[in-house]
């Protein structure tokens, strides 16, 4: 299939041009003001709108195998596709866990069968995220997991944690930390600070992540093993992440769409939907996150996809999951919250998150001839406002009903195949 975008304002690693850019058979063939047009070009229309690399998101929940009632990869990579990623980390907290060969590989091939984007599954770091035994870290890397993370919870033993970093070291893989000491955040349903207090709720302490945050810097400084940071929601977290980069230490971080735009004051309305781990913080730490992703200090933005059934959003705050839905939100969250430079944030959803998940040699790439072609293209102008039965998710969890968001995907290339055109997924 071939491909003629035309008109784009094209951005990526090497900055802003202006152009049309023609793709065939997976590849970026040509790039360049007025190209001609082939009679077998399918010419999709960019005018007033960017084409970037493709976005990647670090950090989403699928649900299959085992909650394929709230997703599947199927519907999740639908939603990607529409919220402009052509590359998604799937994390590993199914049932099965993908703590072996056999559920990473199921995982790859359910994403390979979908074929709205690229499903790289990550590896937990512990067998059925027990907290208790390390998975083979050797066998999984071959097998192609380059990212390994308990997600939903953070490994609490530090001595199994200085093993896993240990053993991480020997290997090209990253291990990212859900960081939260789950002995301070028992029955804790929200942030704990003034809201909490006033509405009498068990409150989730910023001690709780930063100490894990420092724990696994300083391990990190002992075993020279790369880390990442899930979710950073505090102004602590990110002054920590801050020094150990300014030290040299080979650390990420992301954030999520949701800390950058959502008080914990949201939770007066005692709706589940807004209870997410970890919790919506203050005015202060959404502009520390938000300050962190403008000066670097946070690489990525990542959305915690976390679809749940309407049934379990509509317990009560202390028995309801935590988790809000974020895909196809993403980039509209990101444009109406952030005072960043464009380029700026397209890095932090597209190479920066490309090169942490260790697919830099397919996604984020620049826009070049010879390229693969996983690309998004966007208007960043448009103003929407989210309407959940149209969402692709299975689940419709999400919090920003009402919110005006900024900027929408208008086509998706993934793999050289438009998969998304204007605002479509196409059928296959
Ligand atoms: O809010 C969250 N939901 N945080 C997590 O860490 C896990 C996720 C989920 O799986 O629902």
């Amino acid at each position: 299939m071939s491909y003629l975008v035309t008109g784009a304002r094209v951005i990526d690693q090497n900055g802003e041009r202006r152009g049309d850019v023609r793709v065939n058979d997976g590849f970026i063939v040509e790039v360049g003001p007025d190209l001609s047009r082939n009679d077998q070009d399918r010419v999709l229309d960019a005018s007033g709108c960017v084409l970037s690399p493709g976005f990647v998101d670090l950090h989403v929940h699928l649900r299959e195998p085992g909650r394929e009632d709230a997703e599947t990869i199927e519907t999740g990579s639908r939603a990607a596709a529409l919220g402009g990623f052509t590359a998604v980390v799937a994390m590993p907290n199914t049932d099965p866990t993908q703590d072996s060969v056999e559920v990473v590989d199921f995982v790859r091939r359910q994403g390979e069968r979908a074929g709205w984007c690229e499903v790289s599954p990550s590896g937990s770091i512990t067998v059925s995220r027990a907290g208790e035994q390390l998975t083979p870290f050797a066998e999984l890397a071959d097998a192609g997991v380059r990212l390994f993370t308990d997600d939903g919870n953070g490994v609490q033993d530090p001595l199994l944690m200085r093993r896993a970093y240990e053993y991480a070291s020997d290997l090209d893989v990253t291990l990212a930390q859900h960081c939260e000491v789950e002995s301070l955040t028992a029955g804790a349903v929200m942030h704990e600070g003034e809201c909490c207090s006033k509405l009498g709720l068990p409150g989730w302490p910023s001690l709780a992540e930063e100490l894990m945050v420092h724990r696994d810097i300083e391990l990190v400084r002992l075993t020279g093993a790369r880390a990442h940071f899930l979710h950073l929601s505090t102004a602590g977290s990110v002054d920590l992440v801050r020094a150990a980069k300014g030290a040299g230490l080979p650390v990420t971080a992301e954030a999520t769409p949701h800390h950058i735009s959502l008080t914990d004051s949201l939770l007066a309305s005692y709706n589940a939907l807004y209870k997410v781990n970890p919790p919506l913080r203050t005015p202060q730490d959404l502009a520390a996150v938000r300050d962190g992703l403008a000066d670097g200090t946070i690489d990525a933005i990542a959305t915690d996809h976390a679809p749940h059934v309407p049934e379990s959003k509509e317990r009560p705050l202390d028995q309801a999951p935590p988790g809000m839905i974020g895909l196809e939100t993403a980039l509209g969250v990101a444009l109406a919250h952030l005072e960043m430079p464009l380029v700026d944030v397209i890095a932090a959803m597209s190479w920066k998150p490309a090169a942490i998940a260790g697919i830099a040699d397919r996604h984020g790439r620049p826009v070049e001839p010879g390229e693969p072609a996983n690309l998004t293209v966007f208007d960043p102008s448009t103003e929407w406002e989210v309407v959940p039965a149209q969402l692709a998710s299975k689940s419709h969890n999400t919090p920003y009903v009402g919110i005006p968001l900024r900027g929408r995907v208008r086509h998706t290339i993934f793999n050289g195949d438009a998969v998304v055109i204007d605002g479509k997924l196409q059928d296959k």
